[in-house]
């Protein structure tokens, strides 16, 4: 099979848990993904924590003090549990095992599911991993928000929309680390990392089915192109 059909998707766990689990959105997307597969596109898909990942971080905190390492594998293990449950929509078609460490060789099969990899990073970094291994160039970020801004839209009544966006504004608008939890369109380790590889990330808003289609269609899109 070609490299090129593969499509990488960063799935925020904010779209597949943003309060309690989304099966809407998700009977939406498992469809969507369906009929990409029927016309011969491969995808990696890489599950978030959600509110899953924050309830445990912040019940951690709430009980004493909490170290890094351990905030983060609360993180972890919300994600491979969304992961798990990604596994079970496409158990006809994804690889049975969710793969845990991006750097290994990807295996051979029509869906691959990925979620959080170690301490200190993110699921947007393994999906930046995943995407270079592949070889793909292509990684749609789905979250809860419509566009990147340039500043919070519920805080600055100034933000403005952002439709197209070079790495180096996308990353001037970032924090410069990453802290566990933290709620930014992309994890900017994983943005230097995916601008240093020259790749091309569309922020869509998860419960957008039809912008979704649009982009894997390379037809114009709602949302945000970083390239
Ligand atoms: P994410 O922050 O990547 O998922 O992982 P998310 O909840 O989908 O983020 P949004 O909704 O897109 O903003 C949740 C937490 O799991 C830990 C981190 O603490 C992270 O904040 N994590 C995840 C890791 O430590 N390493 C990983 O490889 C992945």
């Amino acid at each position: 099979m070609l490299q090129s059909s593969w499509a990488v998707i960063s799935l925020g766990g904010s779209v597949i848990v943003p309060d309690t689990i989304d099966t809407e959105f998700l009977k939406a997307f498992a469809a969507l993904i369906r009929a990409h597969l029927a016309a011969g596109m491969r995808f990696i898909i890489i599950a978030g924590g959600g509110s899953t990942a924050r309830n445990y971080q912040n019940a951690a905190r709430e009980l004493g003090e909490t170290f890094p390492d351990d905030l983060d594998w609360l993180g972890i293990h919300a994600t491979r549990l969304n992961g798990h449950l990604l596994r079970s929509v496409f158990r006809a078609e994804a690889h049975p095992k969710l793969i845990a460490d991006p750097s290994l060789p990807i295996p051979d099969a029509k869906i691959i599911i990925s979620a959080g990899w170690k301490p200190g990073a993110s699921t947007d970094h393994v999906a930046v991993q995943l995407a270079k291994n592949a070889g793909a160039k292509k990684l749609i970020n789905l979250s809860n928000i419509e566009y990147v801004y340039s500043a919070d839209p519920h805080t600055d009544p100034t933000a403005q929309k952002i439709e197209r966006a070079t790495w180096a504004e996308f990353i001037a608008l970032l924090p410069d680390h990453w802290d566990p939890g933290l709620h930014a369109p992309f994890d900017p380790v994983a943005a230097r990392d995916a601008a240093a590889l020259g790749m091309e990330v569309a922020v869509i808003k998860g419960g957008y089915s039809t912008e979704i289609d649009n982009y894997l269609r390379n037809k114009a899109f709602v949302g945000t192109l970083i390239a």
